[in-house]
């Protein structure tokens, strides 16, 4: 199998739970560390070989496509005056990947809008990185990339949460495989209640598939919250596919929590005296 040079990055959904605060700004850009949340992804993707990204964004997030494009004006200005690492960073930015952006029409769910990345993936293998998730550290994301082409198998990177976390993950049951170091999945379910979930293994953020999940999402109605979801669709594969889910050694913010988006900003910091 291919190694894995595309990513495609969902960050169209509008962020209700950020509100006020990301009612004209992304939450995808809240600074952490003093840079938005979807720069530390696209740099992560980076580090992990990901050469092709593509963001999925919805009307009135187009400033996503300002962070990433050249801004000649500023970069004579840094010129001007000087300002030589600012010039540097800002001129990286523009050339860290080839990006390109796919809008999504209706919020119809996370499903809906890996869907539309269809055509862009073609036929090659790709990681899906939730625009509102930082992974510390990045490294493990190359790992996830590892086990997928050692195993060629689909592959979900998955964390433990607390019991009473379950319902607002996507959970899965599997069994563990000692001499992969890995889960062999026989189930995943979406935001089950706690009585109903099988584990406390949740979805972290990372997955890796071939382009077989477009058959199963296309075939893939509404589920929970009335949105067609992406692990309905992963549920569905398994009836012909293997998928492995690898956990995650580190943390993983949710950019949309304030109390995560806060620590995400003091771990990645390096504050001395905080
Ligand atoms: C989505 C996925 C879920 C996953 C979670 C991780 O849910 O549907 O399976 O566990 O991201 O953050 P959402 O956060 O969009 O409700």
């Amino acid at each position: 199998m291919n190694s894995v040079k595309k990513a495609v990055i969902p960050a169209a959904g509008y962020g209700t739970r950020m509100l006020p605060a990301s009612k004209a700004i992304p939450k995808e850009l809240f600074p952490v560390a003093g840079k938005p949340v979807i720069q530390h992804i696209v740099e992560e993707a980076v580090d992990a070989g990901i050469e092709e990204i593509l963001i999925i964004i919805s009307e009135g997030k187009e400033v996503i496509k300002s962070h990433f494009s050249t801004n000649s004006d500023l970069e004579d200005r840094l010129i001007l005056r000087n300002k030589e690492e600012e010039l540097k960073e800002i001129q990286k930015l523009s050339n860290l990947a080839r990006i390109e952006y796919q809008y999504q029409p209706e919020q119809k769910g996370l499903g809906d809008a890996i869907l539309l990345s269809k055509s862009w993936v073609g036929n090659d293998p790709f990681m899906i990185m939730l625009g509102d998730t930082i992974i510390n550290p990045i490294s493990e994301t190359q790992k996830l990339i590892s086990s997928f082409l050692a195993f060629q198998s689909n592959i979900v990177q998955v964390r433990e949460v607390a019991p009473d976390q379950v319902s607002k993950y996507g959970i899965m049951d599997g069994s563990f495989d000692k001499d992969k170091s890995l889960y062999k999945v026989n189930k995943w379910i979406e935001k089950p209640s706690q009585e109903l979930a099988p584990s406390n293994l949740a979805i972290a953020g990372r997955y890796i598939f071939t382009q077989d999940i477009f058959k199963y999402l296309e075939g893939t109605g509404l589920g929970i919250h009335n949105e067609i979801q992406l692990t309905d669709a992963m549920q569905a594969m398994l009836r012909d596919n293997t998928c492995f889910a690898q956990v995650l050694k580190g943390r993983r913010f949710d950019i949309g929590n304030w109390e995560e988006f806060i620590k995400a900003n003091i771990e990645l910091s390096d504050f001395e005296n905080l």
